[in-house]
Order: structure tokens, then C-alpha cells, then sequence
């Protein structure tokens, strides 16, 4: 059972407004905050577009869409998240502007409030430092999309007491999902796990160990997994798998996050995968 009352989200954009839907739908009044008026008309725009489809694929009925969308306040100023419990920080990826905001919002919330950033690459711990009672600080790691998704990683930066990761697991369990208690280290659980694994298949394909499409498939159908790697990598978008392996690669000096020389020539050559039309799976050309 979680004690938390009211939850704070910070940011309605991709993530934001996913982790806005999960804990209203959960029953949880949310307050919404965004940098202006038109940020959070775009983020519940795209959250009554969610909800929409909920309710035409029978999901959930349209009492139960009224009553999330009803439960998110939407505002512009910090200090209406006065009396939230919880304030889970999903805003652009810069640590100048999340250690500004939570500074901002640490002056207005108690001080045994919860602060959590949804961050995928920054360092929780780096980000703790930088608020006041860092023992209440935590990463909890939403996937996108949030509402789909079923797994959060709750990120223990080397500050955060026990109790609050307790109060996070619980609450985590109260939305319907499930709670993986991770340390503070690069890509945290599934992508400390997938980096090196995408880098590997990446340097095994530019050995001609196998055509791409051989290599999606055997992955599909023998290991069982949704998806092959190279198809994963063009939909991740291979700039995005780019930083996030030079990032862990220079925050560790581990050699499994070295990016391999054929994803950094693909992303000087602009193959970027779905989003520029050109891939390891994309555009029908063997980049090779
Ligand atoms: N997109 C993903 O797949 C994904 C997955 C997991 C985690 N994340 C993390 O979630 C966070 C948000 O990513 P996103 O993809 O939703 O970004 P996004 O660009 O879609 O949304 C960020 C939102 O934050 C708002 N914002 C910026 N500064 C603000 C401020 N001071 N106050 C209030 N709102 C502000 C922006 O207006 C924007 O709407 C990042 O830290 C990212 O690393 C992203």
C-alpha cells in the first residue's frame, strides 16, 4: 500500500504525459507542471489521444477516461505543487535544467516529499547532490510508452535512504507494475544490459557473420524476443544509441560500451534508422 497522497509530474511531454495518465488512471490527483500554456495543452492532447483509443478498443470505458483526465491539474507556476507528495521529473534532458526545477520545487514541497527524475542517462547520484535532503531523492525509470510499459526501474543513487526506496517500490506496485530495484550506474538495469549486446551485434554484422535480416530473425525465433537487434537499433534511432554507449563508455572506461566504428560511420553518414529512412534494417541498402 503506498502512502502517497499527491503526485507531481514535471514535463507532460513524451514521458511526462505518460507517467501523468499512469498514476491519474491509478486514481492519484496529478499536478502537471509545464513551462507554459501551450506545453500543456500539447501534453493533454496527446494524453486524451491515448485515452481515446482506450476507450475504442474497449480498454476502459468512458467514465474511466473522464475520471483520469479529471484527476491532472494542469499548471505553470512551481509553486502550486505545494502538498504533493511525490514529484516524479520528466523535463528535457539537461541537468542545468532539472537541478534549477528541483530546486525550485524542493522550496515549495515538505521536506519529506519524494523527488524522483525519470532521467535515462544523467547520474542520480550527481542529480541528488544538488538537493536539499538528498535522501529523499531517486531515478524512477519509466519506459515509453509509460502506460503500456510494465516495468520501472527504481534507481538507488548512492544518497537515497532505504525508507524512500520502500515508499517508491510501493508505489511503483500501486500502479500496476513492477518495481526493479537498481544502483545508480549507466543505463541503470535494461540498458546496462542492452548497450553492450546491441554493440556486439553491431560488430558481429559489420563481420559478415550474418545478412541483417538473418540475424533479426534468429534472434526473434530463437531466443524469443519481440524484436531483432538491428530492428530495435533502427527504432531506437542509432544517433540515440550512439550517445547513450559514449556516455556509459566514458562515465565506466568499460570496453563492452565502446561504440563500434560502424555505428559511429552510419551516424556521420546521416543512417540514423526509421527517422531518416536509412538503417541496418531501413532503406533496403547494405550499409556495409
Ligand atoms: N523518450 C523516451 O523514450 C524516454 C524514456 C525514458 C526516460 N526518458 C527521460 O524522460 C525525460 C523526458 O524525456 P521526453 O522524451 O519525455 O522529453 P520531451 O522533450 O518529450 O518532453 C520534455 C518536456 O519538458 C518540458 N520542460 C522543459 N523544461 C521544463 C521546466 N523547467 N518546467 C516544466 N517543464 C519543462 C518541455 O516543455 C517538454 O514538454 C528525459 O530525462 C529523458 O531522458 C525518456
Amino acid at each position: 500500500m503506498s502512502d502517497i497522497g499527491r503526485v507531481a509530474v514535471l514535463g507532460l511531454g513524451t514521458m511526462g504525459s505518460g507517467i501523468a495518465q499512469v498514476a491519474a488512471a491509478s486514481g492519484y490527483e496529478v499536478t502537471a507542471l509545464e513551462t507554459d500554456r501551450s506545453r500543456l495543452d500539447a501534453g493533454l492532447a496527446a494524453l486524451g489521444t491515448f485515452l481515446d483509443g482506450g476507450v475504442e478498443r474497449g480498454k476502459i470505458t468512458q467514465a474511466e477516461r473522464d475520471g483520469t483526465f479529471a484527476r491532472i491539474r494542469p499548471v505553470t507556476d512551481a509553486a502550486e505543487l505545494a502538498g504533493c507528495d511525490l514529484v516524479i521529473e520528466a523535463v528535457t534532458e539537461r541537468a542545468e535544467v532539472k537541478r534549477e526545477l528541483f530546486g525550485a520545487v524542493a522550496a515549495v514541497v515538505a521536506e519529506d516529499a519524494l523527488l524522483v527524475t525519470n532521467t535515462s542517462a544523467l547520474s542520480v547520484t550527481d542529480l541528488a547532490a544538488s538537493v536539499p535532503g538528498p535522501g529523499r531523492f531517486a531515478g524512477l525509470h519509466f519506459f515509453n510508452p509509460a502506460p503500456l510499459m510494465k516495468v520501472v526501474e527504481v534507481v538507488r543513487a548512492l544518497q537515497t535512504a532505504p525508507e524512500s526506496v520502500e515508499r517508491l517500490v510501493a508505489f511503483v506496485g500501486s500502479l500496476g507494475k513492477e518495481p526493479i530495484i537498481v544502483k545508480d550506474r549507466p543505463g541503470f538495469l535494461v540498458n546496462h544490459l542492452l548497450m553492450p549486446y546491441l554493440n556486439d551485434v553491431i560488430a558481429e554484422y559489420d563481420g559478415e557473420l550474418a545478412d541483417a535480416e538473418d540475424i533479426d530473425t534468429a534472434v526473434r525465433l530463437g531466443l524469443g524476443h519481440r524484436l531483432g537487434p538491428l530492428e530495435l537499433l533502427d527504432l531506437i534511432g542509432l544517433d540515440v544509441h550512439l550517445h547513450a554507449t559514449q556516455s556509459a563508455y566514458e562515465a565506466t572506461l568499460d570496453p563492452r560500451f565502446a561504440p563500434p566504428p560502424l555505428l559511429r560511420q552510419m551516424v556521420a553518414a546521416g543512417h540514423l534508422g526509421r527517422k531518416s529512412g536509412q538503417g541496418f534494417r531501413t532503406g533496403g541498402e547494405d550499409v556495409r
